[in-house]
């Protein structure tokens, strides 16, 4: 097993393959853009390590995890649309740089590259690929929705939120994991933990987006801090902090979400402020161990070596410490 430079680094190779793409250059140049503008690569590179976790060669598993990677670009880019946001990865984003029908219809071809791509599989691989990647699409779409949903509702519970994440961004990081291990033959009941794992790994990882999207550095976070409070997401950081404020400060978080001022930057640095003084910046942290040492206690029930969990530990230690 190598390590995650050596798995990025072989994705990037074989993702550059892939780009070169014909005409109509209005479709395809949104998608070479958004690909290439870097990225952490954390799915596909968990594709990547599952599959030699469980004893294949990586070589099987790169048109999964180029899969993986193009499904995630693609609900980036309508992420964007429907976040109104103008940054991604410290560059302008599709419908910023284009517009709004380029970044539609890029994303839709890209959906259709990512399911393209398990036809160089075997068919029972491809079986498997694919019935888990259409499960896990559709949950990312329910996952979405239920974000949109929330950012008009005022009665969101923490419980509600959670299911939002696992579905918006969860079952992805797990489904990334099983692919690898489908790619490897790996039993039924390994694909089911090593899942689980990501799983848990992935609630961790949006726990610490929610929090980056506050705490972030604007120099280096890629994308615009205080997106998520002009949005009126209803994240961790703001359910806990409505759960642990006096009432006066309740009352003024709830109003600020109720309006979409002109001064936003206000708005962000007043939500910030009751965001720590009611100490949720802590909570959130704790949470984010939770549920990333949730995901190290099921690697225990996996029949791999010791070493190869040390990998995968060693990488969620680095994603719930990460600044972007
Ligand atoms: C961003 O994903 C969307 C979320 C699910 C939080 P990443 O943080 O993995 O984005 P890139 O690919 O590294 O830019
Ligand atoms: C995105 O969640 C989840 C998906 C793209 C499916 P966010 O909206 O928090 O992701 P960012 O912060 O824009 O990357
Ligand atoms: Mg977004
Ligand atoms: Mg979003
Ligand atoms: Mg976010």
């Amino acid at each position: 097993m190598q390590t995650v430079e050596f798995y990025q680094k072989q994705f990037l190779a074989y993702l550059e393959d892939f780009t070169n793409f014909q005409e109509p250059k209005n479709l395809y140049e949104p998608i070479s853009y958004i690909l290439n503008l870097g990225g952490k690569r954390l799915r596909p590179v968990l594709t990547l390590m599952s599959t030699e976790i469980f004893g294949t060669n990586y070589n099987k598993a790169l048109d999964a995890a180029l899969s993986i990677e193009v499904f995630h670009n693609f609900s980036l880019i309508h992420d964007d649309i429907m976040d109104d946001a103008p940054l991604r990865r410290g560059k302008e984003t599709v419908h910023e740089k284009w517009d709004i029908n380029r970044g539609i219809l890029s994303g839709d071809a890209m959906l259709i590259l990512a399911y393209k791509l398990f036809e160089n599989y075997d068919s029972n691989t491809f079986q498997s690929l694919v019935k888990l990647f259409s499960e896990t699409a559709l949950q990312v779409c329910e996952g979405q929705q239920y974000d949109i949903d929330f950012e008009i509702r005022d009665d969101v519970t923490i419980l509600e939120y959670i299911k939002m994440i696992e579905y918006k961004t969860a079952v992805l990081v797990g489904a990334a994991l099983k692919m690898g291990a489908i790619v490897a033959n790996a039993s039924q009941e390994d694909q089911g933990n090593i899942y689980l794992f990501g799983k848990n790994l992935g609630i961790a990882f949006q726990l610490q987006d929610d929090y980056l999207d506050v705490f972030g550095d604007p120099k280096t976070f890629g994308k615009q801090v205080g997106g998520d409070i002009i949005e009126n997401k209803k994240t961790y950081l703001y359910l806990k902090t409505l759960e642990l404020s006096s009432d006066e400060n309740k009352t003024q978080l709830k109003y600020l979400y109720e309006l979409n001022p002109e001064d936003k930057q206000d708005k962000i640095d007043t939500v910030k402020s009751l965001i720590v003084l009611s100490k949720s910046d802590e909570e959130t942290k704790k949470e984010i161990e939770n549920y990333t040492e949730k995901a190290f206690s099921i690697l225990n029930s996996i029949n791999i070596p010791e070493e190869k969990k040390n990998k995968l530990k060693d990488f969620g230690r680095q994603l719930m410490t990460r600044t972007i």
